[in-house]
């Protein structure tokens, strides 16, 4: 019985790390967006998966209770897509991955980050449309996605932010009509030039996706 004992202990000894690895499911995430990237400049170094939570990762920032709340890797010079692991990232608050070169489309995923008070994409080359999944983030105060290759109008569901201060669309691809409800009159022209808009919606006389 001894030796059963001890071999028991030891193999739990030695696969704590990943033992821990598997319960963390904001660690799990974030080693799935780094497994994704192409990362020249080693920003992402330190992502070490073996330990207990990423919380001492660099460009990562949990709370008291070791939730991430921010991943800051703007101006990264990172490469690659996002996935829906992202998603997972329960309690984030600010989702900074601006001036990469980011490609694939933005996962619908991101909408299910209930805590998000600002995501900035911008200064990518993502493609596809902006999920009308954005609808749920009734947190999010700043959303910027300009300067991407995104196409399709711009998803209704977004006019539900009520908390929404900030939108930039500029110089994507996009097509329909502005939106003209919720927070969307007090949003400035130059957040939504240099896109194939057919003007501000009209509504029930031009449909929001004329033109595209
Ligand atoms: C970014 O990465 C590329 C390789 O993909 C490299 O050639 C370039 O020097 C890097 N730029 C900076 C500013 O580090």
């Amino acid at each position: 019985m001894a030796p059963f004992i001890f071999l028991s202990l030891l193999f739990l000894f030695l696969h704590y790390p990943l033992l821990s690895l598997s319960t963390n499911p904001e660690g799990n995430a974030l080693h799935a967006l780094r497994s994704r990237l192409f990362d020249p400049n080693n920003v992402l170094q330190s992502w070490d998966p073996t330990l207990v939570n990423p919380c001492t990762w660099f460009h990562v920032t949990c709370d008291s209770n070791n939730h991430v709340i921010r991943l800051d890797l703007g101006n990264s010079n990172v490469s690659g897509t996002l996935g829906p692991e992202l998603g997972q990232l329960q309690h984030l608050q600010f989702l900074e991955l601006y001036r990469n070169d980011l490609t694939g489309k933005i996962p619908e995923e991101l909408g299910n980050l209930k805590s998000l008070i600002s995501m900035d994409l911008y200064d990518n080359k993502l493609e596809g449309k902006i999920p009308k999944s954005f609808g749920k983030l009734k947190s999010l105060k700043f959303l910027r996605l300009n300067s991407n290759k995104l196409t399709g109008s711009i998803p209704r569901e977004l006019t539900h932010l009520t908390d929404l201060k900030i939108l930039d669309v500029s110089n994507n691809d996009l097509c329909g009509t502005i939106p003209v409800e919720g927070n969307f009159e007090s949003f400035p022209m130059e957040s939504f030039e240099n896109n194939r808009f057919s003007g501000p919606e009209l509504k029930g006389l031009v449909p929001y996706d004329f033109g595209c």
